[in-house]
């Protein structure tokens, strides 16, 4: 099944709402978890693999000619948590700073004691902007906020550094590239502001794209004739990774290729960079019994048996992050042998058919993703057609998270 990342934005980006990181645990080899899990041993769990996140920041590093790397982080660290993934990507070099979208995801970065710089990508009111400041946080600026920014800015008794945004045809947010004069001109002049950088995205239309570029180098440039330094220039997430390497500029923006994920099927073949999933969703089987020929299973009877067979029921559902799409063509690893998910997806459950002998047992572990060939959240996202960013940021945010 052909997927991308457009035809799902196309259909909408749920988002969820992090209300709590779920904290590291200790990997243990046994089904139990750790004294104080509130977890039942057969719980979903998500798996954060630590040495796949530095391989793919020293890929990402060397396609970018060393660069300086911002890791775009939001969205609860693309479901792995965003202070996981920030303390375990603050000590590479390759890495400048993180980007993020909510406001509580930034401060919790700085509650964490991260240290590197931090870009808020999502709105603010003046009373966030004052306490992001206050914190280190570099908001990302559009509008006309000058005279907020010489209040806080006298306040705190220091200049507030930040970026500037250019729309140059996503439409989404950023300054219009066309009416951008004014008002980069305006913050510019002010003694509180200090423009540490300069950035846009692309709508990942190869050939719109190209002209995206050049509208923000041609802006970009008029301003520096006129003086203005706008500091570090940046475009390319993961998508311009592969496509357009012109477009890497003084620092590059990605989140998935960090993970380890091909944002686009097409690129896993392309052997531009080889990037290792850095995130599995596992948990065990809870119960295998044997339907009879003509037997039903899921709501609706939305499976029916040919013959008798046997399935295998998973404490994974559409509340923890296993998209309903999984149902039509997912397959689950139990055992190493992939099975495919039938019936319907439901809230906390989905079921696998085994076959006509007995495999599997209650206890067994099973893989809904992870690093191995044939498993990869990108296999996943050919065989039911679920995009790849679904799969990592609809993690359920209270899984528990382990890094290994
Ligand atoms: C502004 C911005 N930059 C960079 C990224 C990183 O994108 P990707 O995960 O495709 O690399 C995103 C994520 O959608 C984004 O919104």
């Amino acid at each position: 099944m052909k997927s991308s990342r457009r035809s799902f934005l196309k259909t909408g980006l749920a988002l969820p709402v992090v209300l709590k990181t779920a904290p590291a645990l200790a990997v243990t080899s046994s089904v139990s978890e750790s004294p104080d899990s509130k977890d039942s041993s057969f719980d979903p769990w998500v798996e954060i693999h630590k040495e796949n996140l530095r391989h793919n920041v020293q890929e990402i590093s060397r396609r970018v000619a060393a660069r300086p790397i911002l890791a775009v982080i939001k969205n609860n660290g693309y479901g792995m948590g965003v202070t996981n993934i920030a303390s375990l990507l603050e000590p590479q070099p390759e890495i400048f700073g993180f980007a993020v979208v909510k406001f509580h995801e930034a401060m919790s970065l700085r509650d964490a004691g991260l240290r590197k710089p931090v870009l808020l990508l999502g709105p603010f009111d003046e009373k966030n902007l004052e306490d992001a400041v206050a914190r280190n946080i570099m908001p990302m600026i559009y509008t006309p906020l000058g005279p907020a920014l010489d209040k806080i800015a006298t306040r705190m008794q220091k200049p507030i550094p930040l970026h500037l945004c250019i729309d140059t045809g996503i439409g989404r947010v950023g300054v219009p590239y066309h009416q951008a004069a004014p008002l980069v001109r305006d913050l510019a002049a002010r003694k509180s502001v200090q423009v540490q950088g300069a950035m846009m995205t692309f709508t990942e239309d190869p050939e719109f794209d190209k002209e995206q570029l050049r509208r923000f180098t041609e802006t970009c440039a008029a301003f520096e004739k006129e003086g203005i330094a706008l500091g570090k220039k940046h475009a390319a997430s993961s998508f311009s990774l592969f496509q357009h390497p012109d477009s890497f500029l003084d620092m590059v923006r990605p989140g998935m290729a960090i993970y380890g994920i091909y944002s686009e099927n097409q690129f896993r073949g392309s052997g531009i960079m080889d990037l290792r999933p850095a995130i599995s969703l596992k948990a065990r089987v809870i119960y295998a019994k044997k339907l009879r020929k003509g037997d039903g299973a899921g709501y609706n009877r939305a499976y029916l048996a040919k013959d008798d067979v046997w399935v295998a029921t998973l404490p994974v559902g559409h509340a923890d992050g296993w998209p309903r799409v999984a149902a039509k063509g997912a397959k689950v690893k139990i055992n190493g042998e992939l099975f495919p998910v039938i019936a319907s997806v439901s809230a906390s459950h989905c079921i696998v058919e085994v076959g006509s002998e007995e495999k599997i047992k209650i206890g067994d572990l099973a893989t809904f993703f992870d690093g191995q060939p044939g498993s990869r959240p990108e296999d996943v996202s050919e065989s039911c057609g679920a995009s790849v960013y679904d799969l990592t940021m609809h993690l359920n945010p209270l899984l528990p998270r382990r890094i290994l």
